[in-house]
C-alpha cells in the first residue's frame, strides 16, 4: 500500500526584526531616500528627457529613474547585503535575510518629466515574500524630492513628516471625504477606472490625482487627504507609504476581506475604508477591465 505524498510544509514566517533593529532599518531607509533625492536634484537635466516606455507609450522611464535604482541599490549592496532588493527598474534580487528592500526610484515619474513638483523617492522594508498580499512592512522612507519633505515610519514606533508625529484624519462619512486616486498606463485599463470614478464622484467631497501614489498614501498619513484607493499598484508604488499610512492609524487594506495589492488597495481611516471598499466592490472596481 502507498502512502499519501506527505504535505509540502508551509515555510515558517519570516521572523520580524527586533524594536532596536527596526529603527535603524527606519534610518537607513531615511539616508538612502535622501541620498538618492540629492542625486536627483543635483544631477537632473533642465528638460528631462524619455530614455524609455514600459507597459504603453505614456509609462516612461527617464534616466534618473535607472541612476536612482542604481544608487539605491549600490548602497544597501554596502549597509545590508544580506538583504533581498525589489525595484521597479531592475526587478527582484533576492536576499537571505527575510527582508526585503522595495524600492521606487521616482515614484512620480510623469511629475518628474513635466516639472510637476510632486515626485518622490520610496525606500520600504518588508518581511516575508515580498509581495503586498503577504509581506509584512517593517519601515520606509518617503523623500518628496522637489521640496524635501521626508515621511518616515517604522513598525509599532509611529510615522512621522521631518520629525512631527503623523495621524490621520478622523473618519468623516465618504460624502465629506476627500479622496486621491490614480490611474495605470493602459488605455484599457483607464477606461475602467474613468468608470468606476464617474460613479465615485458625486458621492464624494472631491477627488485628487497627485500622481504620485506613495505620496498620496503619506497624505492620507498627514491628513492632507481623507482617504485613497487606486487598483493596478505595483509593491513598490505601496511599500513605504503603505507602514507610513499604518503607522499614523489608517486601515490599508483590498475588496472583499483580501489585503491591499495590485487589485486594489484602500487607505485611510478604518470607517471610511470600510465604506469606500464596499462602495468600490459594488462598482466592481476591482474585476477584470
Ligand atoms: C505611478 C504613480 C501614480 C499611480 C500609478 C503609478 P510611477 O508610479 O504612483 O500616481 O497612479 O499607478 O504607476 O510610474 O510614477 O513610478
Ligand atoms: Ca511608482
Amino acid at each position: 500500500m502507498t502512502s499519501a505524498p506527505e504535505p509540502t510544509p508551509t515555510p515558517a514566517p519570516a521572523p520580524l526584526p527586533d524594536p532596536a533593529e527596526v529603527r535603524a532599518l527606519t534610518d537607513l531607509a531615511e539616508r538612502l531616500a535622501r541620498s538618492a533625492g540629492d542625486l536627483i536634484r543635483t544631477t537632473s537635466p533642465e528638460r528631462v528627457q524619455v530614455a524609455a516606455t514600459k507597459s504603453s507609450d505614456v509609462d516612461p522611464v527617464t534616466a534618473m529613474d535607472l541612476a536612482s535604482e542604481t544608487h539605491l541599490r549600490a548602497l544597501l549592496a554596502e549597509h545590508r547585503p544580506h538583504d533581498g532588493v525589489l525595484g521597479e527598474e531592475h526587478g527582484l534580487e533576492p536576499g537571505t535575510s527575510g527582508l526585503t528592500w522595495v524600492l521606487d526610484p521616482i515614484d512620480g515619474t510623469v511629475n518628474y518629466l513635466y516639472g510637476v513638483p510632486a515626485f518622490a523617492v520610496s525606500v520600504g522594508v518588508v518581511a516575508g515574500d515580498p509581495d503586498p498580499g503577504r509581506w509584512t512592512p517593517v519601515a520606509g522612507c518617503v523623500h518628496a524630492v522637489a521640496d524635501g519633505r521626508t515621511y518616515t515610519a517604522g513598525r509599532g514606533q509611529g510615522a512621522f513628516r521631518d520629525g512631527h508625529r503623523l495621524e490621520v484624519n478622523p473618519a468623516r462619512p465618504l460624502a465629506t471625504s476627500l479622496i486621491g486616486t490614480g490611474f495605470g498606463y493602459r488605455a484599457e485599463r483607464r477606461r475602467a477606472q474613468g468608470r468606476v470614478l464617474a460613479a465615485l464622484l458625486p458621492r464624494v467631497r472631491d477627488i485628487r490625482r497627485i500622481g504620485s501614489a506613495a505620496l498620496d498614501l503619506c497624505r492620507v498619513a498627514e491628513g492632507s487627504l481623507d482617504a485613497h484607493y487606486e487598483r493596478g499598484l505595483n509593491p513598490w508604488d505601496l511599500a513605504a507609504g503603505q507602514i507610513i499610512a499604518i503607522e499614523a492609524g489608517a486601515q490599508v487594506s483590498g475588496l472583499r476581506g483580501r489585503p491591499a495589492g495590485i487589485e486594489m488597495s484602500v487607505v485611510g481611516p478604518a470607517a471610511t475604508v470600510h465604506e469606500l471598499a464596499a462602495l468600490l466592490a459594488d462598482l466592481g472596481a476591482d474585476a477584470d477591465d
